[in-house]
C-alpha cells in the first residue's frame, strides 16, 4: 500500500516532467499578458508564529519563486495553514496573535508582517482561496465586482469587463454568463470555488494562497481547479496548501516538507518526490506518517 502510494506518485511525476518537457501551450488567456518566471517573490526570513503562548511556526526559512507554484505539504497540525495566513496578515485580526521574523514581498522589498505595513493593503496584493468555498451571499456579478468597487472602481462598463475576464479566467464565465444575477449560493460545490477565485483574480494580485482548495471538491471539480491554477502561475506566483501528494506532485514545481511547526525541505518537487535530502520527507511522502 505505502510502495503502491510512492511509486503512483513518482509516475505522476515522471508523466509531468514529460509533459512539461513536450508541450508548455495550455490555454493561456490572450486577455492576462505572459510573465516569465525566474525571481523570488517572497523571502521568508527566521518566520516564528505564535497563538498566545502557543508557537505554531519556528524560525521558516524559505524564498518563494515567481510565477511558480509551490505546494506546501505535511501532515495535519504541522503549521500550513499558519504559514499561508501569515502571508496576507490574516492572524492580524486577533490581538493575541504574534510574529517574528520578516516576509519580504518584491519587487518593492517591503516586510509584510511589520506592523506599520497595512494588512489591508497586504490582502489586495495576496489574494487568498480556502479550503471551503465561501462565497458572499450576493449575487455572482456582485461576488466578484466587490473588492473592485472597495478599489475605487465606480464605472459599470469598466466593472462589467473586469467581471467578465475574472470570470473567464476561471473557466466559469460559459455556465454562469447568463445567470449573472442569481445568488452565488445557488452555484454547485466547484462551481462557487471557481467563483472564489474569480473573486480573489478580479483584484489582480502578485499572490495567490490556496488552503486546500479541493478537498471539498470532487473529482471532476478538482481536475478543473488544477488545470486553472497550472494557468494562473502564468501571471501570478501560487502557493498551496495541499495534503493531497499526487496533487502536489502532478501541479507544483516546487514543494515545502513541513513538519510540527518547522520547514523540513524545500525544493525542486521531482527532487522532494523521488530522491529527498531528508528522511522526514522520505517517511512522509512514501506515507509512513501522516
Ligand atoms: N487559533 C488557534 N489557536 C491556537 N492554536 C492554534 C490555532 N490555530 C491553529 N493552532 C495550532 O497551530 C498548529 C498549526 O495548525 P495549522 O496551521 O492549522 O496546521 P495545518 O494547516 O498544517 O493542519 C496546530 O498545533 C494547531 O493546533
Ligand atoms: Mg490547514
Amino acid at each position: 500500500m505505502v510502495r503502491n502510494l510512492a511509486i503512483k506518485t513518482l509516475n505522476m511525476v515522471q508523466k509531468k516532467l514529460k509533459e512539461d518537457q513536450e508541450d508548455d501551450s495550455f490555454n493561456r488567456k490572450d486577455s492576462m499578458p505572459k510573465k516569465e518566471p525566474g525571481d523570488i517573490k517572497l523571502e521568508v526570513e527566521d518566520l516564528s508564529f505564535f497563538y498566545g503562548n502557543v508557537q505554531a511556526l519556528k524560525n521558516i526559512n524559505i524564498k518563494i519563486p515567481s510565477y511558480q507554484i509551490t505546494a506546501i505539504i505535511g501532515a495535519s497540525g504541522c503549521g500550513k495553514t499558519t504559514f499561508l495566513r501569515c502571508i496576507n496578515r490574516m492572524h492580524d485580526l486577533y490581538s493575541k496573535n504574534g510574529y517574528s521574523g520578516k516576509i519580504i514581498l518584491y519587487p518593492d522589498g517591503i516586510n509584510i508582517i511589520d506592523k506599520k505595513v497595512d494588512p489591508i493593503s497586504i490582502r489586495m496584493r495576496a489574494g487568498m482561496v480556502f479550503q471551503k468555498p465561501n462565497p458572499f451571499p450576493k449575487s455572482i456579478y456582485e461576488n466578484v465586482a466587490y473588492g473592485l468597487k472597495i478599489k475605487g472602481i465606480k464605472d459599470k462598463k469598466t466593472l462589467d469587463e473586469k467581471v467578465e475576464w475574472a470570470l473567464r479566467a476561471s473557466a466559469l464565465w460559459e455556465e454562469v454568463k447568463d445567470r449573472l444575477k442569481e445568488n452565488a449560493y445557488s452555484l454547485s460545490g466547484g462551481q462557487q470555488q471557481r467563483l472564489c477565485i474569480a473573486r480573489a483574480i478580479a483584484m489582480d494580485p502578485e499572490v495567490l494562497l490556496f488552503d486546500e482548495p479541493t478537498s471539498a471538491l470532487d473529482p471532476v471539480s478538482t481536475s478543473k481547479i488544477e488545470e486553472l491554477i497550472l494557468e494562473l502561475k502564468q501571471h501570478t506566483t501560487v502557493i498551496i496548501v495541499t495534503h493531497n501528494m499526487q496533487q502536489a506532485a502532478r501541479i507544483s514545481d516546487y514543494t515545502a516538507f513541513m513538519h510540527l511547526g518547522e520547514l523540513v525541505e524545500f525544493d525542486r518537487t521531482e527532487k522532494i518526490f523521488t530522491n529527498p535530502s531528508n528522511k522526514l520527507t522520505e517517511d512522509y511522502i512514501t506515507g509512513r506518517f501522516g
